[in-house]
């Protein structure tokens, strides 16, 4: 009903981005950015009434997302040109053509939209050479000062190409070699650095966007200490095997890859520098205390394993639970693509087992065997639970005979 809703209100509507480029290379993509026209929001507001979905609106910006029941999103732009006045400032907003809209874009490939409306429905709109660019797999620029403008495209420069397997044009990764070159990228502020280093390590295989962020010489935004070195592509391949292999435990736990991702891109870099890197890129307090305590408390585990493997002692399930409880999945996951065969199926066998095991036994069922209740208790279900871990206790009878 966008098409309908458009032409009622006098508006052409227009889907853009990233689906129809999708869209043309046949890859799924279920972001549907619409620009409108004319008012954006009105469109939005009228499509809500209709549809009885949810609103959000950005006066400011003359943007909306609607969004439906089942949580489906879709963004609403009112086509627009910006004058950046000082870098600072926010963009003015004015109504302007489709075209002009799509000119304010990154890359070629980003520039195609597709009308709604009744009448010229599906039609493909293509100012700037956005289906030659596809077909070339060639990542381009619109204007030379593209980079300049916006130096994070530089960062989605080198993750379209690693994406699509596409290739920047020879005067494009001219002019983003020369950007860099001039430190424009020192203009861009930490979280949005941060927030397109996300982006890169989300992608299914990050490796190949690593390798060109360091040929073209901007891993050291991220953090100056930071290089590829000989042991680097091993170390990220392990975490990719790692990480799939958790993804096939389905064990239901909150897991994010691209930070085991980082951990591993940043695994040479001390304490210090990573603090130092968490502090320039502005990253988020959730994100401190596994890329920072926890590194260090990893590191110490790390060392306790590495020692058992040098004497041939296995660890006690017990103690490798209690050595292992305290880090994220994260964590783990990373702790297993660093060391050897025997660390990964220790490590392993805790993700996958014994961090779900408990014993049957709690505070009530120890208050009513007339136990005084005081830290004697946490001592207690400790052994249980130690009893589990190491096979000695296999029920509540056994823990019950061993309580009493
Ligand atoms: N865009 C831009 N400069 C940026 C970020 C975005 O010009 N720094 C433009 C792009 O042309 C893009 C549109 O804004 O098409 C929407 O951005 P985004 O959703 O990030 O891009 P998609 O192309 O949809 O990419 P993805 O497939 O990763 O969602």
């Amino acid at each position: 009903s966008f098409g309908r809703v458009g032409e009622e209100l006098g508006a052409q509507v227009y889907l853009v981005g990233g689906m129809v480029r999708d869209l043309l290379l046949r890859q799924d993509n279920f972001d549907v950015d619409l620009v409108v026209e004319g008012d954006g929001i009105a469109f939005a507001r009228e499509i809500a009434a209709r549809e009885g979905c949810r609103l959000r609106t950005h006066q400011k910006f003359g943007t909306a997302v609607l969004i439906f029941a089942d949580g489906f999103k879709v963004d609403v732009a009112s086509a627009r040109m910006e004058y950046y006045q000082q870098p600072a400032a926010l963009p003015t907003v004015e109504y302007a053509s489709i075209k002009l809209d799509l000119f304010r874009r990154d890359f070629t490939i980003n520039t195609l939209a597709i009308a709604l409306n009744e009448g010229s429905f599906g039609e493909l709109l293509d100012f700037f050479g956005g289906q030659r660019d596809l077909k070339d797999r060639a990542v381009r620029v619109l204007h030379n000062l593209s980079f300049v403008e916006d130096p994070t495209r530089v960062y989605r420069a080198v993750r379209f190409e690693q994406r699509l397997g596409f290739r920047m044009g020879r005067p494009t990764e001219h002019l983003l070699r020369s950007a860099v070159r001039q430190g424009f990228i020192e203009r861009v502020g930490g979280n949005r650095l941060f927030r397109e280093l996300e982006l890169i390590l989300r992608e299914p295989d990050p490796w190949p966007a690593i390798q060109r962020m360091a040929d073209l010489d901007l891993l050291k935004y991220i953090h100056p200490n930071l290089k590829v070195d000989a042991r680097m592509p091993g170390l990220v391949a392990e975490t990719r095997r790692v990480v799939h292999w958790y993804q096939l435990l389905y064990l239901h736990q909150p897991c994010e890859p691209w930070l085991v991702f980082l951990l591993s891109l940043t695994a040479r870099l001390d304490d210090d520098s990573m603090l130092g890197m968490c502090r320039r890129l502005k990253v988020a307090p959730r994100f401190l205390d596994l890329l920072c305590e926890q590194r260090r408390a990893a590191k110490k585990v790390l060392a306790g394993l590495r020692r058992r493997v040098r004497r041939g002692t296995e660890p006690k399930a017990s103690d490798l639970y209690r050595m292992l409880r305290p880090l994220d999945s994260e964590m783990l996951l990373f702790l297993m693509a660093l060391g050897d065969d025997s660390i990964r199926q220790w490590v392993g066998h805790y993700l996958s087992s014994l961090q779900q095991v408990r014993c049957e036994l709690n505070g009530h069922d120890l208050e009513r065997l007339g136990l005084p209740p005081g830290p004697l208790f946490r001592e207690i279900l400790d052994t249980l639970l130690a009893g589990r871990l190491n096979g000695r206790l296999h029920s509540r009878d056994d823990e019950l005979a061993l309580v009493r």
